[in-house]
C-alpha cells in the first residue's frame, strides 16, 4: 500500500473521522513497517521498552497474530485521497496459562495527545471481552508517564508487581459484549 507521509496530514483529519481502527491482516506487514520506521526514536524505544532494530521482525509478528484465534494486532488507519495511513497500532496476546490478556500499544508521534490510544484501548477491551477473557495487564517502564496516564485513564490499576523501574498494570474486563 502507498502511504502517505503522516507530516502531510491536516490536524483536523482527526475530527473529521477519517480514522477508523480496524484488526490487521496479511496485507499489512509492509504498511507497518513503515509506520514502525516513521516513529521517533523515543516513542519506538518506549514500545518496545528497549531499541530493537528489527522492526520488519515484529511487524510481520505482529500481523502474524492475526490467524491465532486468541491475539490480534489493531491498526488506527487515517483513510486519505483514498490512501491508507497508519498512525497507531495495539498488540494484543492472551497468555492461557496466566488466563490474562497483555497489550503493547503505540500511537504515532504527531498524534499523540488526541484521544487515540484511549480508543484504541477500548476496542481493545471490547474485542478482548468478545473473546471471554477476564483480565487484561501491561507493564511499563515506571519512567513512562504517557503509558502510565493511558492506563490510569483507561482504567487500570497498579497491580504492585512491578519493580523500581516498571510499573506492572492490570483490569478485570466486564463480559459485556461489543455491538459489532
Ligand atoms: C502511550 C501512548 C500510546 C498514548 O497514546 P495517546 O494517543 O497519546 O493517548 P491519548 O491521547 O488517548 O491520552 C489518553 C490519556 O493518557 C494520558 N497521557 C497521554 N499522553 C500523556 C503524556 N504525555 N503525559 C501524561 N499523560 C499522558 C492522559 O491521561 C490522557 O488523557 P488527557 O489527554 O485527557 O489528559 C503514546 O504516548 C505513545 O505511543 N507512546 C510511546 C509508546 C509507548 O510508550 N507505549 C507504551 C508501552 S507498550
Amino acid at each position: 500500500m502507498s502511504q502517505l507521509s503522516p507530516n502531510a496530514v491536516a490536524e483536523s483529519d482527526l475530527a473529521k473521522g477519517a480514522v477508523c481502527i480496524r484488526a490487521a491482516d496479511a496485507s499489512d506487514v509492509e504498511s507497518l513497517l513503515i509506520y514502525f520506521t516513521g516513529l521517533s526514536t523515543t516513542t519506538r524505544n518506549k514500545r518496545f521498552m528497549g531499541a530493537r532494530t528489527d522492526v520488519a521482525m515484529v511487524a510481520a509478528e505482529c500481523v502474524a497474530r492475526a490467524s491465532h484465534p486468541d491475539h490480534f494486532t489493531l491498526l488506527a488507519e487515517l483513510r486519505q485521497e483514498g490512501q491508507g495511513t497508519i498512525i497507531g497500532e495495539t498488540l494484543y496476546v492472551y497468555d492461557a496459562v496466566a488466563r490474562q490478556g497483555e497489550f503493547a500499544i503505540s500511537v504515532a508521534d504527531l498524534f499523540q495527545r488526541r484521544g487515540l490510544g484511549l480508543q484504541m484501548m477500548m476496542e481493545m477491551e471490547m474485542r478482548a471481552s468478545d473473546l471471554g477473557h477476564g483480565m487484561i495487564a501491561a507493564e511499563t517502564a515506571r519512567v513512562n508517564a504517557e503509558m502510565r496516564g493511558l492506563a490510569k485513564k483507561a482504567g487500570f490499576v497498579d497491580t504492585g508487581l512491578g519493580d523500581w523501574q516498571s510499573v506492572h498494570f492490570a483490569k478485570s474486563l466486564s463480559r459485556q459484549s461489543s455491538s459489532r
